[in-house]
């Protein structure tokens, strides 16, 4: 079985096919359909946001879509950065920067709890919306980034039961237990139970 991701993220397209290729299952990332569709991601909540980028991609490449949306959200902070984890930094800001910035809100803040949460949302091929599905992992901010490994922020981040951060940690551990393999898992359930 084939599923779309309507997404241009290569890294996202790679953690995907880790998890679900195991399933059978796999992953075709926008470009090979011609594309990613503009997006604007003004929704309020990952769900929303997913869900947009999920119909939009359906509606472009005619078929059944899945989209991800996702980001960090640190206790200490409120949620930030949230749904603005990607352009935390601002504009021309990237990964590295994104992840300074938010070392520097927390300097000398003790309380780093934090958690990745991973929103799925699958589209039909009329571009309406069959659901949304929820992953999360809980951890907290390191001091500094360490390791090379993933994307984003996980060269800061260390999950619950662990000492090094996901940029440390090899991929299947993190893909064992991150927001991404954990919505993943559920995703398949809730839309894939069937195999239409
Ligand atoms: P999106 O592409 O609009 O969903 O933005 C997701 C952003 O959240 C990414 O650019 C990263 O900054 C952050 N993010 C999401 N998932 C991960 C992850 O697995 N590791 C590290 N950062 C992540």
């Amino acid at each position: 079985m084939r599923v779309v991701v309507a997404t241009s993220n290569a890294h996202k397209i790679i953690e995907m096919g880790e998890i679900l290729s195991p399933l059978g299952i796999e992953v075709l990332g926008a470009d090979a359909m011609g594309g990613m569709p503009e997006v604007v991601e003004d929704g309020t909540t990952f769900e929303e946001n997913a869900a947009k980028k999920a119909q939009a991609g359906a509606l472009a490449f005619h078929c059944p879509v899945l989209a991800d949306d996702s980001g960090l959200e640190v206790l200490a902070l409120n949620g930030e950065p949230g749904i603005y984890s990607a352009r935390y930094a601002g504009e021309g800001g990237n990964d590295g920067r994104n992840l300074a910035k938010l070392l520097k809100k927390l300097e000398g803040i003790e309380d780093r709890r934090a958690q990745f949460v991973c929103c799925i949302a699958m589209a039909n091929a009329d571009g309406s919306l069959r659901g949304t599905v929820r992953g999360i992992v809980t951890g907290r901010i390191a001091e500094g980034a360490r390791g090379t490994g993933g994307f984003g922020y996980d060269p800061g981040f260390i999950p619950d039961g662990y000492d090094q951060t996901f940029g440390e940690l090899p991929a299947e551990v993190k893909n064992g237990m991150s927001h991404r393999g954990n919505a993943l898992k559920e995703a398949v359930k809730v839309f894939f139970s069937g195999r239409d």
